[in-house]
């Protein structure tokens, strides 16, 4: 079976959850790039299952992405030949239990969990608000923030398989975190995180969220961008390199180097994937130049002949 056909099968099967041909910029904090073939909307496990059944049905590959809140998918121009999805429904629901205990689907926004946890005097997940993701996507890739990482405050991940419809149920200590990276693999789903917190005064933990919302207004700038392009490396930080080797409103058609954080490019009205992509291998290849070290892609680039 061929991607149409899928498209057919899914439409027959969970009707207007499937769309077709959606464009990823409505989809992602870029607001740019091309089509998705197939975006199908799953509001349940058993949907993941059933989507999972069709793809892994299908005689050709399909490609497979979770788009989650799109801010760390760079997706090319010419769009996607595959399916995305985004979790829905019961995933969006976050349970505050008086076990001490925060419960969030894997598409409820980041800066929700905080401020929810927050409100209910709970503290751990400040941080947590600094981040434009959700909690899925945050668990696969342990994204951080403010001196802190999800594998610290995670207790334990629901994740479906969705080529097996296996689900596994993970202590962090299973998921091999390291920075900004764990095992959770492009065919899984991160439904469900626990997080640990503890009690505290609800206007502490509200004073800290403030500070962090004040800190990032502060220091890095809005408008269209993945956050931070490009990690870390060991020891030092990528903004600060590629601001010493002087790349600050270095541009490609209509992305520029962030004058506020250079490990933000920022998308202007008319930007393309591609110039952000071309944008990414020049500053790459400068701080190559300048000092020696190679900078690795933060954001999940789909499309594009090489990943950066
Ligand atoms: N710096 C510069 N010039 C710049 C930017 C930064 O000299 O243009 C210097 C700063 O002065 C500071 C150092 O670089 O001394 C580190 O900068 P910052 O405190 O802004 O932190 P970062 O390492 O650039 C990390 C995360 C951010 C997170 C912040 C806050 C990564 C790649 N980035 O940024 O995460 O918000 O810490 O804790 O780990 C993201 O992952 O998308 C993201 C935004």
């Amino acid at each position: 079976m061929a991607l149409p056909d899928l498209a057919s099968q899914l439409e027959a099967q969970l009707g207007e959850a499937v769309s077709l041909n959606t464009s990823v910029s409505d989809l992602t904090t870029y607001r740019l790039g091309g089509p998705v073939a197939v975006v199908v909307r799953v509001f349940s496990e058993n949907d993941l299952v059933t989507v999972g059944q069709s793809i892994s049905s299908a005689q050709d590959e399909i490609p497979l992405i979770v788009i989650g809140r799109g801010s760390n998918l760079l997706v090319a121009d010419s769009g996607f030949m595959g399916v995305g999805i985004i979790l829905d429904g019961e995933f969006t629901e976050v349970k505050i239990e008086p076990g001490l205990r925060v419960t969030a689907g894997g598409a409820v926004p980041l800066p929700v969990v905080a401020r929810q946890s927050a409100a209910a005097g709970l503290t751990g997940l400040e941080f947590l608000v600094g981040i434009p993701g959700s909690i899925g996507g945050a668990v696969r890739m342990n994204a951080g923030g403010h001196g802190r990482e999800i594998r610290e405050v995670l207790d334990r991940a629901r994740i479906v398989d969705i080529q097996s419809g296996k689900t596994r149920i993970c202590r962090a200590d299973d998921l091999d975190f390291s920075y900004r990276s764990s095992n959770v693999k492009r065919h899984e789903v991160v439904v469900q995180a626990e997080l640990r917190v503890s009690l505290d005064d609800p206007d502490a933990c509200r004073k800290r969220i403030d500070d962090i919302v004040r800190w990032r207004r502060e220091n890095q700038p809005g408008g269209a961008n993945a956050g931070s392009t490009f990690k870390n490396p060991p020891g030092d930080s990528a903004g600060r390199l590629i601001d010493s080797a002087g790349l600050k409103g270095l541009r490609v058609g209509g992305v520029v180097v962030s004058e506020k954080h250079a490990n933000f490019l920022q998308a202007e009205e008319g930007a393309t994937a591609r110039d952000v992509y071309e944008l990414m291998k020049l500053v790459q290849r400068k701080v190559k130049e300048s000092c020696g070290i190679d900078l690795e892609s933060e954001l999940h680039t789909v499309g594009f002949d090489e990943n950066l």
